[in-house]
């Protein structure tokens, strides 16, 4: 069976990790994956998570499986971050929540069923997105697209030509977003794009799927999904994978949630059957740690307090990053962009197109032991004051 088995590609963000791990240079430092670092370069328990756990200890009497879809309370509690307590799809019975591993384990799985669904449908991603979008889809065999949605000479959306793009599909096609803090590039739809996205989707019949696994690293909590809301509300069908990775930092817990808005409450036990029979057959049901940490959190009025605070926390340190970032290459008369630095400070969450070229990257890497995705994007989220002048230093050395 595997005597002539080729070897397949690295990943291009895990390889990378693999790869610095390896390297000896007591100086190396890591702008590739998605993980934050606080300003001593440590990836620390939540407090919160902390607490939350020591309470699932002692309480804990028993380790038997979770349900198919994981737990009910689970299920609420995602639903009501990302929708808002008072959803008209919550109150209106329109919406389910199944718990998987990590967001990776949500967008599997509803590949899987749209696949299932519709054997037909393409689904179409923006260009650039997650490397590991096309690996997920394309894994489950859909078909699919690209549409444009970042224009790298001006390093803002081109929401006309997105539009244009989505205008042109076909009925009953799959258009992924990302909720906030697009992944390579920082740049979100404004709240009116948003609402201009979700009525064109609906008129055109296109089904809208959020990929969101930086809620609160944006602008806040509820800013951020005030454009997955506009499409939940607008509907009549929305898919949402969402992820605890980033924002709880539970990155090894791998937990996350597929929830789904359908048009009718009638229609929600029947999608959850079949979601159902595409978790048996993947993972069976979800880990349970996770999760239970999660929803300890969330119902708990001190602990949510807490945890907001460490969120909002981590969301200041990596936006002083990106300031930090943009002085240093100033001062170094570093230019990323014909129109200078600034963009950097006005996109979202942990990552950017930096500018960096190919050549660039391997210079960084082989010269100077930083590590960065081939595309050029950089993780703000790894930076600290500390680190920051050899960043610039190198970077203005290879350009
Ligand atoms: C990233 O984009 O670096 C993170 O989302 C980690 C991952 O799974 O790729």
């Amino acid at each position: 069976m595997f005597e002539s088995t080729p070897t397949a590609a690295p990943d291009a963000i895990f390889g990378l990790s693999e790869a610095f791990r390896a390297d000896p240079r007591a100086d190396k430092i890591n702008l590739g994956i998605g993980v934050y670092r606080d300003e001593l370069g440590h990836t620390p328990v939540l407090a919160a998570v902390k607490e939350a756990e020591a309470r699932l200890l002692a309480k804990q009497t028993s380790k038997s499986y979770l349900a198919i879809e994981g737990t009910e309370a689970y299920g609420r509690a995602v639903q009501a971050l990302l929708l808002g307590d008072s959803s008209e799809v919550i109150t209106g019975d329109r919406v389910l929540t199944a718990h998987t591993p990590g967001g990776t384990g949500a967008l599997r799985v509803a590949g899987d069923l749209l696949r299932a669904q519709s054997p037909e449908t393409t689904i179409w991603l923006p260009e650039p997105t997650w490397v590991n979008h096309h690996q997920v889809f394309g894994a489950v065999g859909l078909a699919i697209g690209n549409y444009p949605y970042f224009d790298h000479q001006s390093n803002r959306i081109d929401f006309e030509a997105m539009l244009t793009a989505v205008e042109a599909m076909p009925p009953g096609d799959v258009v992924l977003t990302h909720g906030c803090c697009h992944n390579p590039t920082g740049a979100d739809l404004t709240p009116d794009q948003w609402r201009l996205l979700a009525a064109t989707l609906k008129e055109r019949r296109l089904l809208p799927l959020v990929d969101i696994a930086y809620q609160g690293f944006a602008s806040g909590l509820e800013a951020d999904v005030e454009g997955l809301r506009a499409l939940c509300h607008e509907g009549p069908e929305t898919v949402i994978c969402s992820s605890f990775s980033k924002n709880f930092a539970l990155y090894n817990e791998r937990v996350g949630a597929l929830t789904i808005v359908t048009s009718t409450t009638d229609a929600v036990a029947a999608v959850t059957s079949q979601v159902k029979q595409c978790i048996r057959s993947t993972y069976s049901n979800p880990p349970a740690h996770g999760g239970a940490i999660v929803t300890t959190i969330l119902e708990d009025d001190e602990l949510r307090r807490e945890w907001q605070e460490e969120l909002a926390r981590m969301k200041q340190r990596v936006q002083a990053m990106r300031r930090l970032f943009v002085a240093g290459l100033d001062d170094r008369q570093v230019s990323m962009s014909s129109e200078g630095n600034d963009f950097l400070v006005h996109q979202h969450g942990m990552f950017s197109f930096s500018g960096l070229k190919e050549r660039h990257v391997a210079q960084l890497r082989d010269q100077h032991a930083i590590y960065v995705v081939g595309s050029g994007r950089v993780n703000f989220a790894a930076m600290t004051a500390d680190n920051m002048p050899r960043i610039c230093d190198a970077i203005a050395a290879v350009i």
